[in-house]
Formats: structure tokens, C-alpha cells, sequence
């Protein structure tokens, strides 16, 4: 039985590259829209082969944003290019783009001349910087991160800025992009218009950086690095604790409530210490920030002699905040998430098994397999035999002319 999905018939044509566009169609594509890349005959999405260690191979950094898609390619410099995608865009619901400043309005379709072809597409478009002194700057993820705040908060007071690891520059874009988008269809349906969504990636990393600001309302200063301590400087425990083994990750989060006792007095139990339960030098999160060392002490008395996994178990069993730092190998093989499809193997034509993160908006009535991203042109034929009725013969035409 086919399953349902909620983007069922919305039809994508996916112009993302690299990172910050191609989240925002994975996205699409994992609520069940078709997502078509048109990419460039030479070389297709860049993406393809940034950090690939076999040239001609896609690299598995493409393969983690293009699961589900379709791939076609298309010349858009030619003439002729440029007319079948004309044709293309009057099928079409979304078109989505993240070239550099300029790039598509040169290639003849900025949202105008979209808009002109076809007003109900909806036309996204994903830039480093919005306008200002720096709308014409090309951009990637650390970029946006320098210039959208996250490195001025990472690190402690000690370090120089520290780039978080995340890449939430790009795909935290591509996500508000893909809000912007589903909202935007949502509006389609009232006005039969499409609309230009625009989010500049320093700006989605700022919305991200939110809650700094509540640092800089209460001090007056720049919010400052605070490494792993509670960022607003009210509470503790807000640390790593060292556990048992030797491995670089070997560490436990444990945090409390700014809110009150109820986790700390949880946690004084936990760890066999009732009697500093009502302690005059913990007895409020306040007190607690004012001994964040003896609180450390403590807690690291704890740790130290077990698992990170043990520690996380029994802090949780009590109702404590606690989290075991979990790298990429473990995650990869914890049943648990491969049991909800968190993590998923796939196979791959070229480079054989492949697992990836799957999606983690879980939904009652839409579902989507996890299926492995496309070679580069791989639905050449089925797409432009769908859309545009074209023919194997006609195919070979504009292949021998380099427009596919
Ligand atoms: C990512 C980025 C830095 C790459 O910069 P770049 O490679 O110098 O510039 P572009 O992405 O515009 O280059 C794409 C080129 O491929 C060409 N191209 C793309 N698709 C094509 C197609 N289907 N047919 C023909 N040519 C195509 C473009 O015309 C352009 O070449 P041109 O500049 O000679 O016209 C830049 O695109 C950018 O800043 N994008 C916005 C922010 C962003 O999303 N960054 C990526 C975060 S992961």
C-alpha cells in the first residue's frame, strides 16, 4: 500500500547546492515532496564533489542532503536550456535557489521573470547576508556563524571564538527556509499566488543566537563566552563530568533547573548525598552558582568511578538532566535510533552501504523511507519524459548538443 504523505504532488525544482539550500529541499522531500535538482551538466551540484576522497564519486557530505531527490541535468547558460526549464517552471510549485548573489538572475530566472512565467510559484532563496553593506558576499556556514554571532558564544572567556560544531549556518537556513516555503503554500491556497521567500544565512544564525540577548538585557555587555557553565550565570550544576574510561567523550552533562530545588534535591538523592539536601550553601540556584567548584567536587565524586551511560541512566531513572556525550559511532549504532529511523542504512550504487541520519519530525499520517540520493542526471529520462513528454531520441539530441 502506498504510503501518505503530507507534501504528496508538490513539485520542487531543487537549484540548491553545498549545504544551506539542499537541507531546506531534504527537508521537503522527507514530508513527501518531489524534489528534481537541475544541475549543471558539468559537475552538478558542487556539493557533489566538495571533500569527496575518489574523484568522480559523490562525496558521502552530498549523500547526507540529497536522499530522496531526483536528479536531471540541464544547461542553463544555452538557449535551449533555458527554454525547457522556462517550461519546466510552468509545472512547477517551488523553485529554490542558493547560488552567490547575482548567479540566477544572470542564468534569466530571478524571481521577476519567475513570477512572470509562472505567478504561482513559490521562489525561495537562500544568500549568505540580506541587504546591506554586505548583500553581494558569497558565503558558507562559518562565515555566517562569525558574522550571525554563534563563535562570539562558544568557548569560554580563555579561548579565542570556537566554531560550534553544527553546521547550523547552513542547515539551520535551510530549515527557516523550508518554514518559510510551507507557509508560503499554505497562503497559496487563499490567494492562488506564489510569493519570494529570502533568509540570509547570518540571520537565521542570529535567530539562533537568541537567547544571548537575554545575557546582554540583564548585564548591559556583550553576552560573553561561558563555555559549559550555565550561560545566564544563575544555576549550577551546568557542567561535564569526567567518567569512567579513557576516551576522548568519556563525559556526562549534568544540569539543574534555574527554576528551584526540585532537580538538585533529585540529584543529592541520586548520588547518596540526602544529607545536603536543605544545605545552607546549595539551597538555591544562586547559592549553588556562588559554589560551582564544591558542587563540581561532589559531582565529579560520583562520576568518576562509572560509565557515562551509568551515570546518564541513573540521573534519568531519577528525574535529572543529565546526557551522555554520544559520538557519531555510537549514535550510529544505538538501536534505539535505528529503530525509529533516526539512523538508517541505505544503499548506494557507487559506494555500497551508507547510513545516515533520517528525519526527526515523526508524523501520524506521513511517512517517507529514507532512499539514497541520486547519481548525477540519474532521472534524466523518467522527468523529462513526465514533465516535459520528451523521448529517449530527444534526450540524445540535446545530450550531443552539451545541453543536458
Ligand atoms: C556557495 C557559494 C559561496 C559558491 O560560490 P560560487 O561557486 O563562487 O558561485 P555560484 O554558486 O553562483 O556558482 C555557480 C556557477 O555554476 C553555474 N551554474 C549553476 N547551475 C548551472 C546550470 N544548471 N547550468 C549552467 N551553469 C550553472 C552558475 O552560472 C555559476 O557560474 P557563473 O558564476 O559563472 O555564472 C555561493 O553560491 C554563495 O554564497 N551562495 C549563497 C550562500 C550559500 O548558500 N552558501 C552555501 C552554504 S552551504
Amino acid at each position: 500500500m502506498a504510503q501518505s504523505t503530507a507534501l504528496a504532488g508538490i513539485k520542487v525544482l531543487d537549484l540548491t547546492q553545498f549545504e544551506a539550500g539542499t537541507s531546506c529541499t531534504e527537508a521537503l522531500a522527507w514530508l513527501g515532496a518531489d524534489i528534481i535538482k537541475v544541475e549543471n551538466p558539468d559537475g552538478g551540484d558542487q556539493g557533489r564533489s566538495a571533500s569527496t576522497d575518489q574523484s568522480g564519486v559523490d562525496s558521502p557530505y552530498f549523500m547526507l542532503l540529497n536522499a530522496n531527490k531526483r536528479s536531471i541535468t540541464l544547461n542553463l547558460r544555452t538557449s535551449r536550456g533555458r527554454e525547457l526549464f522556462t517550461e519546466m517552471l510552468k509545472k512547477a510549485d517551488i523553485m529554490i535557489e542558493n547560488f552567490a548573489p547575482g548567479t540566477i538572475e544572470r542564468l534569466g530566472f530571478g524571481f521577476d521573470a519567475v513570477h512572470e512565467i509562472n505567478p504561482r510559484v513559490i521562489y525561495a532563496q537562500i544568500k549568505g547576508f540580506g541587504p546591506g553593506p554586505y548583500e553581494n558576499y558569497v558565503s558558507f556556514d562559518m562565515i555566517a556563524q562569525s558574522a550571525g554571532g554563534s563563535l562570539s558564544l562558544t568557548g569560554t572567556p580563555e579561548t579565542e571564538p570556537l566554531k560550534p560544531g553544527p553546521t547550523i549556518g547552513d542547515t539551520g537556513t535551510g530549515l527557516h527556509c523550508a518554514i518559510g516555503v510551507l507557509a508560503a503554500l499554505h497562503q497559496r491556497q487563499q490567494t492562488g499566488k506564489g510569493q519570494r521567500i529570502q533568509v540570509a544565512m547570518q540571520d537565521a544564525v542570529i535567530n539562533f543566537s537568541r537567547i544571548a540577548f537575554a545575557r546582554q538585557a540583564l548585564s548591559g555587555e556583550a553576552a560573553v563566552r561561558s563555555g559549559n557553565r550555565s550561560a545566564l550565570g544563575t544555576t549550577a550544576p551546568s557542567g561535564l563530568y569526567p567518567c569512567k574510561g579513557d576516551g576522548l567523550n568519556d563525559y556526562c552533562f549534568i544540569y539543574t533547573s534555574r527554576a528551584g530545588n526540585r532537580h538538585w534535591d533529585r540529584l543529592l538523592k541520586a548520588i547518596g548525598r540526602e544529607d545536603l539536601i536543605g544545605d545552607e550553601r546549595f539551597n538555591s540556584p544562586q547559592k549553588r552558582w556562588a559554589n560551582h567548584d564544591e558542587v563540581d567536587r561532589l559531582l565529579t565524586e560520583f562520576t568518576r568511578s562509572r560509565t557515562k551511560r551509568e551515570v546518564m541512566q541513573t540521573l534519568g531513572d531519577a528525574g535529572v538532566p543529565a546526557g551522555a556525550v554520544y559520538d557519531t559511532l555510537e549514535l550510529t549504532e544505538d538501536q534505539a535510533l535505528q529503530d525509529r529511523e533516526m539512523i538508517v542504512t541505505v544503499d548506494h550504487p557507487e559506494r555500497g552501504k551508507f547510513t545516515l541520519p533520517g528525519w526527526p519530525v515523526k508524523m501520524s499520517d506521513s511517512h517517507v523511507d529514507v532512499d539514497r540520493s541520486p547519481l548525477l542526471g540519474e532521472h534524466n529520462t523518467e522527468v523529462y519524459a513526465e514533465w516535459l513528454d520528451l523521448t529517449p531520441d530527444d534526450l540524445e539530441d540535446l545530450k550531443s548538443q552539451d545541453i543536458i
